[in-house]
Order: C-alpha cells, then sequence, then structure tokens
C-alpha cells in the first residue's frame, strides 16, 4: 500500500495488455494530468460569456449546420448556459429569442428541430425549456402560445402499448424521449394518469444487470386471440437494449423520480437502486482521470457526463438513498490507496471537490466555452453540461420536507380543472427540491460560484417556480421568492 504522501502513480491500473483503447487511456490521462499542472482552477467567467453571446447574437458558426434538427437544443443549451451562470438575457434578445421558438411550434403540436420540421419530444422538451427561461406570460411573450390540448394529444398519439413513447411519430422509443416528455408535462401542467399509464413498468425494464439504465427495452406481446384483440404486453421476457449509459440513466432515473409520485402503493414497479448507486459511482474516474466522469464501463471520461453522471445523485437522494458515504458503498479507490486530496472535503459519495477540479481544470477552453476534454474544441452542448455539472458538484440540493409541506399549505386548488390531485402532487414535488444550507462546495475563488440547477429539469430554481406558478395558478409562498439575476 501507498501512503497518502506518496506521488500518485500516473496511470490508473490495467492489465498490461496494450491494446489502441488502453493507448488512448493512458495519453488522455497524461493530457489531463498536464492541464492540472499547468493551470489555476479559476471560472473564465468573462470567456464563457463571450462564446455564448457570440452564438446568441450572431448566430452559430457554419460547422453548426449538421444541427439543423437541433435548433431548439443549441437555444436551450445557450440560454441554460447564461441561467448556470447568473446572467439574465436583456429584453430585446429575449423577445428574439421567444419569436425564433415560437416558430419551431409544429401546427399540431408540440415543438420541431426547426421550422417546418416534424413534432419530436427531444425539441419540444427544449424549447419548452427555453421559454421557461425568457418566455412570459400574454401576448408574444409565449407561454400561453403554447398549444397545451395539441400538445397532449401529441404525447398521448406517440404512446406505447407497454407505457413507453415514441419520440415522433414513426421514431423509435428511447428514455430520452420520456424524460422530455415528462418534464414538458410537468412544466405546463398536462400530466395526467392517462398519460402515464405503465411508464414506470417501461423505465424500470430499462435497467441493466450493471445498475444502470440502458436507452429502450424490447416488448413482447401475448397471442391475440384475433385482430380485434387490443395488444397485451407481456411483463417477461423483457430483454433491455444495449448498455448502461449516463445519458439514458440520467433520462430513466429522473423519468423515475416524476412518476414516483403517482405510483400504486402496492404492486408498484421497482428498480434496483443499490445497484444503481454502485453503478452510478463507479462512473466517476479515478483521480489519474482527475475524477471527471465517464458514460459507460471502460470508456473514456467527458465533461458531459459531469451533468449526466454527477446529476444523477441528487435523484438518488429523492429516493431514499444517503447522499452520505458511510450510508453508501464506497468506489473502490486506486489500489495505491486514495490520497488525503481524493478523499475530498465532505463526505458525499461522489467526490465533488475532483469534480470541480477537472471541469476548472480541464474543460474550460482557453477561448471561452467548454469541452468533453483537452485537446477538443469547445461546442454549446458541453458548455451547458459542464457548468451544470460544476454545479451540482457546488451546490447539495435535496427535496425539503419543510418546503413540500409549504407549498402543499399554500396550493390553491382550481375545481374546474381535472385532476386537481395530480396537479397538487406535480407542482409541490417539482417545487419542494431546494439547497441545503451550509452545503455548497467552491472549490477556487468565490466568483467560481454558479446558480443551483433544478436536479430534475436543469433549469434554475427560479425559472422552474416562475413557468411552473403560472400554469398550476398558483402563488409562491412569499419567502420562495429570489432577486432576478443581472442582464448582460
Ligand atoms: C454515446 O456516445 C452516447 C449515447 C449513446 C447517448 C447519450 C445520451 C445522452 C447524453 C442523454 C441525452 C439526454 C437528453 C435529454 C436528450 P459516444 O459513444 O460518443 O460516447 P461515450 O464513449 O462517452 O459513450
Ligand atoms: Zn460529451
Amino acid at each position: 500500500m501507498t501512503s497518502v504522501n506518496q506521488p500518485l502513480p500516473k496511470h490508473a491500473l490495467d492489465d498490461e495488455y496494450p491494446t489502441k483503447t488502453s493507448a488512448l487511456q493512458r495519453e488522455t490521462e497524461d493530457i489531463l494530468q498536464a492541464h492540472v499542472a499547468q493551470g489555476a482552477p479559476t471560472l473564465d467567467r468573462s470567456a464563457h460569456l463571450q462564446f455564448l453571446i457570440r452564438n446568441l447574437v450572431q448566430g452559430f458558426p457554419a460547422r453548426y449546420i449538421s444541427q439543423d434538427a437541433s435548433q431548439p437544443w443549441l437555444m436551450y443549451w445557450t440560454l441554460q448556459s447564461f441561467s448556470v451562470l447568473q446572467v439574465a438575457v436583456d429584453p430585446v434578445n429575449k423577445q428574439r429569442a421567444i419569436d425564433t421558438i415560437m416558430a419551431w411550434q409544429h401546427p399540431d403540436g408540440g415543438f420541431a428541430g426547426g421550422s417546418g420540421q416534424a413534432a419530436h419530444l427531444l425539441p419540444t422538451y427544449a424549447s419548452i425549456c427555453s421559454l421557461a427561461i425568457v418566455g412570459r406570460p400574454g401576448p408574444g411573450g409565449g407561454w400561453d402560445q403554447i398549444d397545451r390540448e395539441k400538445l397532449y394529444k401529441l404525447f398521448m398519439s406517440l404512446k406505447q402499448p407497454d407505457g413507453s413513447f415514441i419520440v415522433s411519430e414513426h421514431g423509435e422509443v428511447d428514455v430520452r424521449g420520456i424524460y422530455c416528455l415528462l418534464v414538458s408535462a410537468y412544466l405546463v401542467d398536462i400530466l395526467t394518469p392517462e398519460l402515464i399509464e405503465d411508464t414506470a413498468a417501461f423505465i424500470a425494464s430499462c435497467q441493466t444487470y450493471e445498475g444502470g439504465f440502458a436507452s429502450a427495452s424490447h416488448p413482447y406481446y401475448a397471442a391475440q386471440e384475433d385482430k380485434n384483440t387490443p395488444l397485451q404486453c407481456i411483463s417477461s421476457p423483457r430483454p433491455n437494449l444495449g448498455e448502461a449509459h449516463g445519458g439514458y440513466t440520467y433520462c430513466a432515473l429522473a423519468a423515475w423520480v416524476l412518476l414516483k409520485p403517482f405510483l400504486p402503493e402496492e404492486g408498484a414497479p421497482s428498480i434496483d437502486v443499490k445497484r444503481l448507486l454502485r453503478w452510478a459511482v463507479n462512473m466517476q474516474g479515478s483521480e489519474t482521470e482527475v475524477g471527471g466522469f465517464r458514460g459507460r464501463t471502460n470508456k473514456l471520461i467527458d465533461g458531459c457526463y459531469s451533468w449526466w453522471g454527477g446529476g444523477e445523485f441528487a435523484l438518488l437522494e429523492a429516493l431514499g438513498v444517503s447522499g452520505h458515504r458511510e450510508h453508501a458503498p464506497l468506489r473502490p479507490q486506486h489500489e495505491a490507496g486514495p490520497t488525503e486530496e481524493w478523499v475530498g472535503s465532505d463526505d458525499s459519495v461522489f467526490n465533488r471537490d475532483a469534480m470541480q477540479r477537472f471541469i476548472l481544470l480541464t474543460a474550460q477552453h482557453p477561448a471561452g466555452g467548454l469541452r468533453d476534454k483537452p485537446p477538443k474544441h469547445p461546442d454549446a452542448y458541453h458548455t451547458l453540461y459542464c457548468l451544470a455539472g460544476l454545479s451540482v458538484a457546488q451546490h447539495r440540493v435535496t427535496q425539503s420536507p419543510a418546503r413540500r409541506s409549504e407549498l402543499r399549505s399554500a396550493w390553491t386548488p382550481k375545481p374546474e380543472i381535472k385532476y386537481d390531485m395530480v396537479r397538487k402532487t406535480a407542482f409541490t414535488e417539482a417545487l419542494c427540491w431546494s439547497e441545503e444550507e451550509g452545503s455548497s462546495i467552491i472549490i477556487g475563488p468565490a466568483s467560481n460560484r454558479v446558480n443551483a440547477s433544478h436536479p430534475l429539469f436543469n433549469l434554475t430554481m427560479t425559472h422552474s417556480e416562475g413557468i411552473m406558478a403560472h400554469f398550476y395558478k398558483q402563488t409562491l409562498p412569499k419567502r420562495f421568492v429570489r432577486a432576478p439575476p443581472k442582464v448582460a
């Protein structure tokens, strides 16, 4: 055993059988460690803001042409990056953004990846979240121009007999789409028992032997007596499709947390939370990888999993897992034993200090924007998910029982609207998250502090509250109202 004072081995242990993969792993570790040795862990806020402003105001560089069907995502990644950096968009650019987003609304409901394209669950989430950031009630404000009836019809038309959803007409089933649908339905108040019937069972069926979740699972149907008998999905066999992955796991787990308040007390489907926790903690890279997260077993770490992987721990806490190390299985440390620094300054199940150092020292591009890892270029997607990852490492956001009961007592029933109890549950469960006082950890200067993100939506708390209070027709208790951020 190496003592904590001995130097860290440069490379993670492997089986000493060189392959292209093991060479790339070693090369990556060398590059990461060189960045750690050179830099200071300071968030270059102004370079990132310039990167974001350039994209929002002047438009994206030509190489983004391949993202023509992801225009709402480019908008969301950019706007939410501003929010994480605690910067509000000025009124003129807000209005430009609202008008652009509304042009993506499909005449038959939902939002498309671009004007004239087909409605799809993923851009629907990105558009609605973007509107949560820049929109407002009233004419031209976006919120009241969302066609919620058509949106609901679209969602129901995409529903499959096994409780899953296809992402678009003739599209595939994928847990990312289900996450996007559930967040959209929560935010604009269109959740119903019919919409989510059997969806939790489908999510549960995507958990793999590793503990994480795959993109989907394969349905089998009972033999039909005749063509007119409705298709009946059988619960077994139900093989999951593909390997556990951080992106799918975040989506499946968030979907599960969104569905959990509506599960029946008896006979509900279940997931293996212990196995999931074990998998999730093991996705954080070792000290030789500076504590970044990987998306799947034996792959390279990547800055975007700071959110998809690091974001899973708050959700696990909502399922009753203690976020504190003494109650949870420890991640296996490097065989040489952890150095003092690697242990981290608190007792969280993942190393919050290391993840911040990974983002600050390796994922920031010197010219602004954040990236997968050096020497890659920055892009809009990695900029958001690295910043959001920095946010989950800095802030510990959990569901507060006190806040939950305060919201429940303040609820104003609207008997004229169907499913008042469902609405009340969705509203209170979504908005009872708050940052545990005294639990933030900021690596580097105090100016590195970024905004906390809602663990389920990846919006700020303020934006989540604003849009939900509007659609649920509720007034939030006074002490919930926070000061607005400064304008860019
Ligand atoms: C593998 O890419 C990536 C996937 C299989 C999909 C990942 C899914 C997400 C990131 C979630 C997205 C969420 C929403 C809401 C749309 P790769 O092989 O290039 O990367 P890897 O080597 O890191 O696995
Ligand atoms: Zn990535």
